[in-house]
């Protein structure tokens, strides 16, 4: 545990780190003010219980030297003392509490901004074994465990801990043995306890997680299948998916906070008990209860102040175990990559040709065993038209995906000009490709943010949107709509046909004019029509590298040369034209 609170610190910024320790000392100081407002009691029961013997004792004879001699006075005076720490203490209080979650919660801010650019700085192959779901959960929700649920908890305990620390020593002055037996006593309730329930949170922590964690899938699954749902009719198999997940979650919730909790009944029936011990151990040996009264009071004060800071502090240190579990993901995901630095952003205006070369690559999928590209050689020449023939599974789209640097191959490598290609200046090669899938992804904004992707509408170069638009024979449609460019498409375009998705896809990967542009099976799923007038916007791209992956020979009619993609082995066919009269 204590390795993983250090693990935390460390991920805090100079600045929180300076911030944490300020809140610290605001929290001493106002503990300090508590501790002197409780210890005020004492002299104040004294005077009221024996006037006469307190005009004796030493606080007396102090205030007497400075001019107060009337015992009303004095008693007047330390009841204004009294009232006046614990106003001041309870002044500070509250604004230690808003000060630590205000500082709780930028750190939440601070700690999912940080995930979230840590996500998505893992390459693409990190993405193909995990799911979008628990991520999105992780940076949203466990950001949220680790920069606000351990921090905080972990605060209130120090402050808790300061206060008993000071209470306890204040106490141990005036009253040692009695102090020192409560502290044993309370020591050994305390530690009996956690001994059992510690190891319990953690397991129930775990499985309240990982019930959210596959609540989250579920549903986020749902949502994103919501077509195939209805038309499946099939919501309420997600709705029974969803109450199975969430299922463990109530009891396991439950038992955490009964565990934090529950100590606090256990110990106030041990203190109760106490009291009512040493007042019948009294009584038995006939002492003199009124001599006894300051003292007594002064533990009543004290155990008022001190019983719920035990207790509220016991349910802290339960949170934060539990916390620690549920934040685990993101911490083993944190601590597996480190800190990367931020990606460089794509390079503005366009770039010259350039040739690039495959040369020998191989690359296997994690967890399979067949490699999905043997030794595969392409070079790509300037303004050359190349196309990818293949059945489904050949290996096409891992292909192009290691020709646009996502997937890094295990073995041979990638030359641009004379270059190679490596993670350091993958980017660059990136930054002349343009690339269009099967099908399109697009954000639930306008069609201009859609076209210029990545970038706030304002700075969109619209001219460039324009001409993007053109080229893919798209601009006439968008224009014929009431808003224009400014026109939402709704989540996944669900506003536009396939082919205008397509087209729109074609768009964002013209815009920036970039010399290479690759076709993943980009008109596979059209209509016959609607491909032969997306392959014309192709065909008109003009001193453009192409790449085309497709299935049927007609969409590469105008290849220079077609390639088999078949168990990962690239065969040369010949001309595109020549292929498909062949074929006919
Ligand atoms: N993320 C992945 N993990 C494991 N295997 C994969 C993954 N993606 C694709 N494959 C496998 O790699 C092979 C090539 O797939 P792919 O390149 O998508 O073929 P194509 O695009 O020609 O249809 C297939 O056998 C497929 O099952
Ligand atoms: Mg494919």
């Amino acid at each position: 545990m204590i390795a993983k609170l250090r693990e935390i610190y460390s991920l805090l910024s100079r600045a929180e780190k300076r911030r944490l320790w300020l809140l610290l000392c605001l929290m001493l100081l106002a503990t300090l003010i508590e501790v002197v407002g409780v210890g005020s009691v004492f002299p104040l029961l004294q005077l009221l219980s024996a006037p006469e013997r307190f005009a004796q004792g030493p606080v007396a004879v102090r205030l007497q030297a400075l001019g107060l001699t009337s015992v009303r006075e004095i008693t007047l005076l330390l009841i204004g003392v009294f009232a006046g720490f614990l106003v001041l203490s309870n002044l500070l209080s509250v604004l230690v509490l808003s000060e630590s979650s205000r500082f709780a919660w930028n750190n939440w801010r601070n700690v999912a901004i940080r995930a979230f650019r840590h996500y998505l700085q893992r390459p693409y192959g990190f993405f193909l074994g995990r799911n979008s779901a628990d991520l999105t959960k992780v940076v949203i929700q466990d950001s949220e465990f680790l920069g606000y649920g351990v921090l905080l908890p972990l605060l209130q305990i120090a402050a808790k801990l300061l206060v008993i620390a000071a209470l306890g020593v204040t106490l141990l002055a005036i009253e040692p043995v009695a102090t020192l037996l409560l502290l044993v006593l309370f020591s050994a309730a305390y530690g009996a306890f956690s001994l059992y329930s510690h190891h319990k949170v953690r397991a129930v922590a775990a499985a309240s997680q990982s019930g959210r964690t596959r609540a989250t899938r579920v549903a986020a699954e749902a949502f994103r299948g919501i077509k195939d749902l209805k038309i499946f009719d099939r919501s309420d198999f997600f709705v029974r998916q969803f109450a199975r997940e969430t299922a463990p979650v109530p009891n396991a919730e439950r038992s955490m906070f009964l565990l934090g909790s529950a100590p606090r009944y256990y110990l106030e029936a041990v203190t109760i008990a106490l009291v009512l011990g040493g007042l019948a151990t009294a009584v038995l040996l006939q002492l003199d209860l009124a001599a006894w009264l300051p003292s007594v009071g002064l533990f009543v004060v004290a155990g008022y102040r001190m019983l719920p800071l035990f207790s509220q502090g016991y349910l802290n240190l339960n949170t934060l175990l539990a916390r620690l579990v549920m934040a685990d993901t993101m911490l083993a995901d944190l601590r597996a990559h480190g800190e990367s630095a931020p990606a460089p952003e794509r390079p503005a205006g366009a770039a010259g040709p350039v040739r690039i070369a495959l040369e020998d690559v191989s690359f296997t999928y994690a967890g399979t065993a067949a490699p999905a590209l043997r030794k595969v050689s392409l070079v790509l020449e300037p303004g050359q038209k190349i196309g990818l023939l293949g059945r489904s599974g050949g290996g096409k789209s891992t292909l192009i995906d290691v020709l646009l640097t996502l997937l890094e191959p295990q073995s041979g490598g990638i030359r641009m000009g004379a270059a190679p290609i490596d993670r350091s200046n993958a980017h660059r090669l990136r930054s002349r490709i343009g690339y269009v899938p099967q099908s399109i992804f697009l954000l639930d904004r306008s069609i201009l943010a859609n076209i210029a992707f990545g970038v706030d509408e304002e700075d969109a170069d619209l001219p460039a949107v324009v001409k993007a638009a053109a080229q893919a024979d798209i601009h006439a449609f968008i224009a014929s709509l009431e808003l224009g460019y400014r026109t939402l498409v709704g989540e996944q375009g669900v506003r536009l046909s396939g082919g205008q998705r397509q087209r729109l896809g074609i768009a964002r990967a013209l815009y920036g004019d970039p010399p290479v542009i690759v076709f993943d099976e980009a008109t596979s799923a059209l209509d016959a029509e609607t491909e032969a007038a997306v392959m014309a916007a192709i065909d008109r791209l003009e001193g453009k590298t192409v790449v085309i992956a497709a299935h049927r020979l007609s969409a590469l009619r105008r290849c220079d040369a077609v390639y088999e993609v078949r168990d990962g082995r690239l065969i040369h066919l010949g001309r595109g034209d020549a292929l498909d009269r062949g074929a006919a």
